[in-house]
């Protein structure tokens, strides 16, 4: 299977029905990507998918063949992304740091799609858990890399 990732193709020999978080991180080591519950409930393993926060602990392999996937090792390179990643370094917005990067995946996909998001646009997309409880840290720097 071709996978376009980081804008590099990538063969990969694998089950379809792979999850992809396992194909990034076990087939590839790309460990940037983190699992958390298994269940699409935490956000932890987003990535993007064709700019779209996608939880690839359910997304099978086969169904991103073709698509453009971001992790979080290249969000840097991303124009919105990189003002994400300035945002969350300015709000000194981590704690232990495990759920961040499926933050800032999901904090990019949110100002890909609304460039100026209200209180409750925030609130709607940002549901990727933190056991660290850095929630507000995460909205006033999605708020900054808005205004970005
Ligand atoms: S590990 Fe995918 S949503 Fe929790
Ligand atoms: S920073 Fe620790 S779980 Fe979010």
């Amino acid at each position: 299977m071709q996978l376009n990732i980081n804008g590099a193709m990538q063969q990969v020999d694998v089950e379809p029905d792979t999850p992809l978080l396992w194909v990034l991180r076990d087939t590839l080591g790309m460990t940037g990507t983190k699992y958390g519950c298994g269940l699409a409930q935490c956000g932890a393993c987003t990535v993007l998918v064709d700019g779209v926060a996608t939880r690839t602990c359910v997304t099978p392999v086969e169904a991103v063949e073709g698509s453009e996937i971001t992790t979080i090792e290249a969000i840097g390179n991303d124009p919105v992304g990189r003002k994400v990643v300035e945002a969350w370094v300015d709000n000194q917005v981590p704690q232990c740091g495990y759920c961040q990067s499926g933050q800032v995946m999901a904090a990019t996909s949110l100002l890909k799609e609304t460039p100026n998001p209200t209180e409750e646009d925030i609130a709607a997309a940002m549901t990727n858990l933190c056991r660290c409880g850095t929630y507000n840290a995460i909205s006033a720097a999605v708020r900054q890399a808005a205004e970005a």
